[in-house]
């Protein structure tokens, strides 16, 4: 514990230092530019590459290491807590999360495909072996426990949706993919999603609606999963996620 949060400190000053660095620098180039702009206007942007297609398969991304992870996940720590397990429900909890499920999004959010204006420019500074490393670092975690505060009656009736489907809709039973407990598949690239707060499942969930696909092929089956499903649906299988035995 106490190695933890000097590791956390270490890393949190050096990015610091990195950031000041970077923007001294950006300051003083800035400031040759404009002396020097009359003579030479300042050479076009490098434009980025087009059509490219990113890479979003997690399984060409170099092993992870964990505690290069763990030293990282500083910089996420204000928003997913400590070791990733948040206790504000605006933020979803990584801890415990599938690794491939956590590399696919961190790729998705990197490449803009993943909307989130945090999370679009979080990304946009990792590198491949950073994404791996997150995801080696959280997957390694202990989910979280049930939230409290939920209602009992609601998330009743989401635990029988989770475990039965809606066959005459075509709705699937939540467990045939995410198995009966919530843990998510890593070699299927199925999420976690035990023990997540209400309020990031249910908004997740609507995107899926909304959205049809997040990105990733997989996200397909939720948008199939989600399509038949009434808002009252969706708010009681994620009353029934938050506290699920
Ligand atoms: C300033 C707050 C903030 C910081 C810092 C932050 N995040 Fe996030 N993160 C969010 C929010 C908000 C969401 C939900 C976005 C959405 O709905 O798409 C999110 C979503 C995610 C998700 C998707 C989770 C899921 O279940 O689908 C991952 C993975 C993630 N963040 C990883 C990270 C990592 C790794 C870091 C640190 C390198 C980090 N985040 C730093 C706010 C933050
Ligand atoms: C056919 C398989 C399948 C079924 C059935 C299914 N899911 Fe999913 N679910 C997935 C996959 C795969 C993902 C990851 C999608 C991605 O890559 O974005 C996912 C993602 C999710 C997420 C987002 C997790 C996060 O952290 O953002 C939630 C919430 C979720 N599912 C809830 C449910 C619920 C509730 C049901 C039942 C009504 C259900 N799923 C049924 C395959 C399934």
């Amino acid at each position: 514990m106490g190695n933890r949060i000097k590791v956390q400190l270490r890393t949190g000053a050096a990015f610091g230092v990195l950031f000041a660095v970077l923007g001294t620098g950006a300051l003083l180039s800035a400031g040759v530019l404009a002396q020097t702009a009359p003579a030479t206007p300042p050479p076009a942007q490098k434009p980025p590459p087009q059509g490219a297609m990113p890479n979003l398969n997690p399984a060409t991304l170099p092993p992870g290491n964990a505690a290069d992870g763990e030293a990282l996940s500083a910089t996420c720590a204000g928003c997913h807590g400590a070791a990733g397990l948040s206790s504000k429900p605006e933020f979803p909890r990584l801890a415990g999360q599938q690794p491939s499920y956590l590399s696919v999004q961190l790729l998705l959010y990197r490449a803009g495909i993943r909307k989130n204006e945090i999370m679009n420019k979080v990304a946009a500074r990792l590198s491949d072996q950073n994404v791996s490393d997150l995801a080696a670092y959280f997957g390694g975690q202990a989910a979280g426990a049930a939230w409290s505060g939920q209602n009992p009656a609601l998330a009743k009736e989401g635990a029988k949706l989770f475990a039965l489907g809606s066959p005459e809709r075509g709705v699937i039973a939540c467990q045939v993919c995410h198995g009966t407990q919530g843990r998510g598949v890593n070699e299927l690239g199925v999420a976690l999603i035990r023990h997540q707060s209400s309020e990031y499942s249910t908004d997740v969930m609507h995107e899926f609606q909304k959205l049809g696909t997040t990105g990733s092929p997989q996200s397909t089956a939720m948008y199939l999963e989600m399509k038949p499903l009434s808002d009252h649906e969706l708010e009681a299988l994620s009353a029934y996620l938050a506290v699920m035995p």
